[in-house]
């Protein structure tokens, strides 16, 4: 009977730790720097995030916030990771297209 237990507990922690831990496809780092918080970049991060909550794009696309990345001058950024593609002066328009390329 103990060993039952153990056996239940054990897959019922792989089948959790299966569902919690995941990598996504693609992972888009918006960054939320003093400069390009100025210019739009929370609002880009808020609504990607949203948007992807919305859309059940969490297992595709992750939306991740950062500091500064240097580039204030051309900001709202936008980092597209693994393609390692940098976006500058991203609008709403930009950020949602980014988005919907991405999630496919
Ligand atoms: S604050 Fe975004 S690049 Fe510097």
């Amino acid at each position: 009977m103990q060993n039952l237990e153990k056996t239940l507990s054990h897959s019922y922690l792989r089948r959790v730790s299966k569902e919690s831990y995941y990598t996504p496809d693609c992972i888009l780092y918006v960054c939320c720097g003093s400069k390009c918080k100025k210019r739009g970049g929370k609002h880009l991060y808020k609504q990607l995030k949203s948007a992807v909550k919305e859309q059940r794009l969490r297992r595709k696309v992750q939306i991740i916030k950062t500091g500064c990345t240097d580039h204030c001058k051309r900001g709202p950024v936008v980092t597209v990771m693994p393609k390692n593609e940098w976006n500058f002066d991203v609008t709403d328009e930009k950020a949602m297209s980014l988005l919907e390329e991405n999630a496919r």
